[in-house]
This record gives C-alpha cells, sequence and structure tokens, in this order.
C-alpha cells in the first residue's frame, strides 16, 4: 500500500507555534499599549486587494511589482487580485472609499500578515507580519517626529538592544527631477560598472539604483549626485525641523543620502530602524512621507507619513536580548473515582470566575499520568479531586512551582473545603480575595 504523503506549509510560510505565543502576544500587547498612548486607532483590511492598487501605489518599476507579488485571476470571474505585499496602499484605499479623511486627519495602525515572493533566508519570509501606523492628513514635519518618537518608545519598552534611526529626504517632485537627471547623466558615465537589473532601471527609475546590493553598483552609487543636495528651502526647512525635533527628544540617528526606500510613493522625510544583530536582514522598521499617494488612488491631495516593521525580525531581536516566556497556567485539576469529574469542572468554573487560568484533565488516565500531565502543563498548582476529596467537600491543593516559576523544593499539599479554594488560590497568587 503507498504510503500518504505528508503535507507542509508553503516555503517561507511559517507556523507560528504555541511555545512562541507568549512572546507574540507579549509584543502584540505592547504594540497596542503604545499605539493607544499615541491616540492612534486600529484599522482592519482585506488581505486580498485589486492588483492595479498596488501597481499604482507601490510602483510599477519596483521589485516589489515586478517580482514579488502574489497575484492571480479569481478562477469564478477573472478579476485580477493579488495577495497585499505591504498595508499603507490598502489603508489610503480604504480611507478614501469610506470617506475618512476629510473631516481632518486621521492617525491609524495595523497588524496582520503581508505576502511577497522572495528568497526566503533568516528574516526575509513569503508571508511576514506587519505593524504598521499611518497618519493621513498631516502635512509634518511634527507627525513624522511623532512617528518615530512612538517607535522610539517602542523599542524602549521592548528593551530592544542597538536600533539605529537612519534618516534621509528625498524632497518634492521638481527637486527629484531635477537630481534624476544628473543621476542618469552619472549612472550613463559608469555604464559598465552597472548589472542587468540597474542597466534596465537606469533610465525607468534611476533612484531604485542606489538601493543596489551589488558592490561594483555601490561604488557608482556611492559617488552619484545626492538628492539631498537639490533639496530647495522649504523641504530643507522640513528636515531641518525634523531633526530638531529628534534631538530635543533625545533620539540620535545618522543621516545616509542613499536610503531611498524601495517604495515610489515616499517624498521629503524617509527613514529606517536598523540594528546590526540581525545578519543581512538588519532593517526591522521602515517608513516615511507618502504626500502624493491620495491623490495618485483618485483621492483628493492629502499629505500623509508612516512606517511598518517587520514583526519576525522585532520578535528575533526580543529573542537574542533574552525574554524568557512564562506558563501563565494557574491550576491544573486531577481528578479520579466516582462523581470526581463533575466535581472537577464545577471547582474549574468557580475559579475562572475569579479570573484564574484554570485547566480540567480531559480523557481517561491514571492519577500518577494525571499528575505528570499537571507537571509538564507548567501550572502553579495542582489541585487534586479524588473520591475522598468527593466524599468529604473537599479538594487537595498541591504546589507545583515558585512564583517565578521555578522548581518547588519540598512544598506541602494541604487538603481544604472545595468553598474555600478560590480564595486559597487568590491569597498565594497575591491577588485580593473574596470576601
Ligand atoms: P517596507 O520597507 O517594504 O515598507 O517593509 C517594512 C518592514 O517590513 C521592513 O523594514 C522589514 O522589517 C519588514 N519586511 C519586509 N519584507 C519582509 C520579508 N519578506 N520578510 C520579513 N520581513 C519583511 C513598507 O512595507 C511600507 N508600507 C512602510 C510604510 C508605511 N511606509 C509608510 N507607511
Amino acid at each position: 500500500m503507498s504510503k500518504i504523503q505528508k503535507l507542509t506549509a508553503v516555503k517561507g510560510m511559517n507556523d507560528v507555534l504555541p511555545k512562541d505565543a507568549a512572546l507574540w502576544e507579549y509584543f502584540e500587547d505592547t504594540v497596542r499599549g503604545v499605539m493607544r498612548t499615541y491616540g492612534y486607532s486600529q484599522i482592519r483590511t482585506p488581505i486580498v486587494e485589486y492588483t492595479p492598487l498596488f501597481h499604482r501605489g507601490i510602483g510599477e518599476v519596483t521589485d516589489i511589482v515586478e517580482k514579488e507579488m502574489y497575484s492571480f485571476e479569481d478562477s469564478l470571474n477573472g478579476e485580477k487580485l493579488s495577495l497585499r505585499p505591504e498595508c499603507t496602499a490598502s489603508v489610503c484605499r480604504s480611507v478614501l472609499e469610506h470617506n475618512q479623511l476629510y473631516d481632518g486627519g486621521k492617525r491609524l495602525w495595523y497588524q496582520g500578515p503581508m505576502f511577497r515572493h522572495e528568497r526566503p533566508q533568516r528574516g526575509r519570509y513569503r508571508q511576514f507580519h506587519q505593524v504598521g501606523a499611518e497618519a493621513l492628513g498631516f502635512a509634518g514635519p511634527d507627525v513624522d517626529a511623532e512617528l518615530i518618537f512612538l517607535c522610539a518608545r517602542l523599542w524602549e519598552e521592548l528593551e530592544l538592544p542597538g536600533v539605529k534611526l537612519s534618516l534621509n529626504s528625498l524632497g518634492n517632485k521638481e527637486e527629484r527631477a531635477r537630481h534624476r537627471a544628473d543621476l542618469i547623466i552619472h549612472l550613463e558615465a559608469n555604464v559598465e560598472a552597472l548589472d542587468a537589473d540597474a542597466k534596465r532601471r537606469l533610465h525607468t527609475n534611476p533612484l531604485r539604483v542606489l538601493d543596489s546590493k551589488n558592490p561594483a553598483v555601490r561604488e557608482v552609487a556611492d559617488r552619484a549626485p545626492k538628492l539631498i543636495d537639490y533639496l530647495g528651502p522649504d523641504s530643507r526647512a522640513h528636515f531641518e525641523q525634523l531633526q530638531r525635533l529628534l534631538k530635543a527628544r533625545g533620539i540620535g540617528f545618522e543621516i545616509d543620502p542613499k536610503l531611498v526606500r524601495g517604495l515610489d510613493y515616499y517624498n521629503l522625510t524617509v527613514f529606517e530602524w536598523i540594528t546590526t544583530e540581525l545578519g543581512a536582514q538588519g532593517t526591522i522598521c521602515g517608513g516615511g512621507r507618502y504626500d502624493g499617494l491620495m491623490e495618485l488612488l483618485g483621492g483628493q491631495p492629502a499629505p500623509a507619513c508612516g512606517f511598518a516593521m517587520g514583526v519576525e525580525r522585532v520578535l528575533e531581536l526580543i529573542g537574542l536580548s533574552g525574554f524568557n516566556a512564562q506558563s501563565s497556567l494557574d491550576v491544573y485539576v486531577v481528578h479520579a473515582g466516582e462523581g470526581a469529574l463533575s466535581v472537577a469542572l464545577q471547582a474549574a468554573e468557580g475559579l475562572r470566575d475569579q479570573g484564574l487560568d484554570v485547566v480540567v484533565h480531559a480523557g481517561e488516565a491514571s492519577f500518577k499520568s494525571q499528575m505528570k500531565k499537571a507537571d509538564a502543563s507548567g501550572a502553579a498548582f495542582a489541585v487534586i479531586i479524588g473520591e475522598d476529596e468527593v466524599r468529604n467537600g473537599q479538594a487537595t491543593l498541591k504546589p507545583l512551582r515558585d512564583a517565578q516559576g521555578g522548581e518547588l523544593h519540598g512544598a506541602v499539599q494541604e487538603r481544604l473545603a472545595l468553598d474555600a479554594l478560590p480564595n486559597r488560590l487568590l491569597e498565594a497568587f497575591g491577588l485580593e480575595t473574596l470576601t
């Protein structure tokens, strides 16, 4: 008989296993708290959008649109759809569609999976998660600074080591056009050092050439005219005010004239948070201003700025700084003998009423094997309901761990009345008892 083949997840798309759940939840709780303290509201948009949204929003001549989109035709009606590779375009689409913007600015945040068909490696996946924030309808640079403060606060709360801020300004359309003309002249003069990708982009999107990872192309990029030297007085004032606000909050930064970002919608401020701890994929967060995107998507012009961070990268960094996930289970209920199951289930409900986290052993098993499960569950206490306990309206309470989740040596178990159990446990956890 042929063996049935085991199925696997799609390459580059990962399961988040229960052993990592505590880390994800800690991160998500911290993000929610920080977003709230800055007055950002959550928005949830669909994972699938019409493909032209990303072509228009991100730009035709970008890695994402040229090579990395999961695009397909709906087999039922032939519509051209894509899995979202990022969320900024979706957020703008949603805000325009529901006419949410023109009654003042909007501060929004989101979290969820994004999809890019990249070569999977450490820190780079085909399904990955982002947390992002978008401040729509604000011309800055005050909200540019606010978004960077928000990130800095998050890194502080997560105690992330050594994350550095890189900044640049991409100016306005006219400034970019003047720079582009000079950049093309420079690239043409060095065309023999360019690879096929750079040659192709030389006339379609020369700014992208500055982003190349190829050392020969980078050498040409290093000597290229710098966009920052083309900024007019308004763009310069915007950039300088942002720098003053960051300095006043004590946020260090480096100006990187080659920082152009991989998406076409940016103007003025662009920034990235980078770490050297994660190898090649060290950018944990990137963002900037995109004042032209709303109009490009068919809305009235509206200035905007935002960022998104790669959750897997941030979590890896938290892991490196020694995050220790503790089981949060308080009680594991063990039961054996006549009438014990029903008493155990009711006792557990009574404990859950007080906010305790309780698992009742499910299925038939010997007392010994149930105690082993109780131990392995990470619970602080086992509550034992045997025949004798049922007869006397009692429970046995056995401590399994100390308050830090460590081993207990020579801990004593105690027998107590079932109705005294909630208070005894609340007291053990240092919580307010019932009167
Ligand atoms: P992005 O730079 O393409 O920007 O992505 C933001 C972050 O997502 C990156 O810095 C990285 O941490 C993470 N990331 C990107 N691709 C992958 C991948 N394949 N695997 C793991 N992590 C990845 C944007 O997406 C913009 N929407 C950011 C933005 C928001 N700009 C303005 N508002």
